[in-house]
């Protein structure tokens, strides 16, 4: 090994991270670019990521099949045989979207996904990864589809580091979807060999520290590792607030398999997003975020993290949520919330938004419009999340008219980037491509925790 000063074995990004994650993705460096909703993790963004040895998601979370399948056939195109992979979201919502986008990654034959915001495993998601298990000429256990599960909860963890649960694995036998011999193979193989530890991040997060949150899964990696014994050792990456060299080389040094990014791949420009919200972030400081309703689990409660600065979407989102607790249905709204909602958000009538939101989900998911006809707490939920829904898309879009509503989901990680971007070339949002910052980054890391050992050796 090459040896630099004081003996310390010179230490390349290439270095960094689990050696056998980088060889079993195919790639130079443990860096992976989580997906952003709604194509804002591009095709761009994932092949130029692709291109350069790193691994990238696509979001193709709130996006229909088709766009999807278009995403899909793109990408093959631009880089076939490239290391790359999609994103399967949990949508307790839409079941049957969920299980469509795996109907879509098994006929389309996506061999990695990246798997999030489970609470617990559902059939589409064992159904994906136990799909043409087998075992090799040598007698190995080979699975083609491979899972990188995305938590941040011990309990999620415990799921995706366990076998595939029986009662889903005779259900698929039921059905003839895979062989008795199949569902034995199956019972030896982790649902997901790889898992990110989601610290405080962009979009839904149960804000952890990461410097607590990793450690625990690393443990439990060990024990889940301990207990099964399994062929496909378990590896667990660190995400969450990842955007400068130090934080990166931490989680490292803590002993994190790969670091995966977010918020930061947001403001580059291959990202989905628009130079209205490019400019935005650039601009953001650490404390410039907030929690507000997520639109796709909006009646659960849960809450996703987003910017402030220069936007009144948290604020605004908020008070939709608070109405959505008291009242049993729009009908019941205060006549002044109900002035304030169709006038500074909806900028049409109730019933308007209403019409416009059934016709959107009558084509994609035609069964919230039965239960909304039903009940009309669900209808006034389905008006509010389709406010949710379009301030992402005039953010996307870079609609003028709509500053003050964009919904831009970011984590503190963009402030710590913009503080070590400052009076760099990267400070400036048109200079910021997911390449050149994930290799700043990288080299940044090695270069830091090389100093760190340098500095521990030299010592007498
Ligand atoms: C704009 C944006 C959209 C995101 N959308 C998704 C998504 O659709 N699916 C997903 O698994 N993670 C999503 N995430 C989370 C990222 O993949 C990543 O895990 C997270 O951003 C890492 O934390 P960081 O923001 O602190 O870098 C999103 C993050 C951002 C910033």
């Amino acid at each position: 090994m090459n040896m630099g000063n004081g003996g310390v074995p010179a230490l390349k990004p290439e270095n960094l991270g689990d050696e056998s994650f980088r060889r079993d993705h195919r790639l130079r460096y443990a860096y992976v670019a989580g997906a952003m909703a709604n194509g804002i993790a591009s095709t761009r963004l994932v092949g130029e990521m692709a291109g350069a040895g790193m691994l990238a998601f696509f979001g193709a979370a709130g996006l229909g099949l088709e766009r999807i399948e278009a995403a899909i056939d793109e990408l093959a195109c631009t880089h076939p045989g490239a290391p790359y992979g999609f994103n399967l979201i949990h949508s307790p919502n839409e079941p049957d979207l969920e299980a469509g986008v795996v109907d879509l990654y098994l006929r389309r034959g996506i061999r990695l996904v990246e798997a999030s915001a489970y609470l617990r495993l559902t059939l589409p998601v064992v159904r994906y990864r136990v799909r043409g298990i087998k075992r090799d000429a040598e007698g190995r256990i080979v699975t083609p589809n491979r899972i990188m599960a995305k938590v941040s909860r011990v309990e999620v963890a415990t799921q995706f580091f366990s076998p595939p649960p029986k009662e889903f694995l005779d259900e698929l036998v039921r059905k003839g979807e895979i062989t008795g011999e199949q569902a034995s193979l199956a019972a030896s193989i982790p649902m997901a060999q790889d898992l990110t530890a989601e610290a405080d991040s962009g979009g839904h997060t149960d804000n952890r520290p990461l410097v607590t949150l990793l450690p625990t899964l690393l443990v439990l990696r060990d024990r889940m590792q301990g207990n099964f014994g399994y062929e496909q050792t378990l590896r667990v990456g660190a995400a969450g607030g990842l955007s400068t060299p130090a934080g990166l080389a931490a989680a490292f040094a803590m002993g994190a398999a790969y670091v995966l990014t977010g918020s930061v791949n947001q403001a580059c420009i291959e990202s989905g997003s628009s130079d209205a919200v490019r400019k935005m972030l650039a601009q953001a400081e650490q404390a410039d975020i907030a929690m507000a309703p997520a639109a796709d689990m909006f009646e659960m409660g849960v809450r996703v993290q987003v910017l402030k600065r220069g936007t009144m979407f948290p604020m605004r989102a908020a008070k939709l949520y608070d109405l959505y607790r008291a009242n049993a249905g729009m009908e019941a709204l205060p006549e002044a919330d109900k002035a304030f909602i169709e006038k500074q958000l909806l900028r049409t009538t109730l019933e308007d938004a209403w019409r416009s939101t059934r016709d959107f989900f009558v084509t994609r998911d035609p069964g919230q419009v039965e239960r909304a006809e039903r009940d009309p707490k669900h209808r006034m939920a389905l008006v509010f999340r389709s406010y949710l829904g379009l301030s992402s898309r005039w953010a996307n879009a870079g609609e003028p008219s709509r500053m003050m509503d964009y919904q831009v989901w970011c984590g503190p990680a963009m402030g710590a980037f913009n503080e070590w971007a400052r009076g760099t070339f990267l400070e400036k949002p048109e200079n910021r491509r997911v390449v050149v910052v994930a290799e700043a980054l990288m080299n940044g890391a090695a270069t830091q925790l090389r100093q760190l050992f340098e500095g521990m050796t030299s010592k007498p």
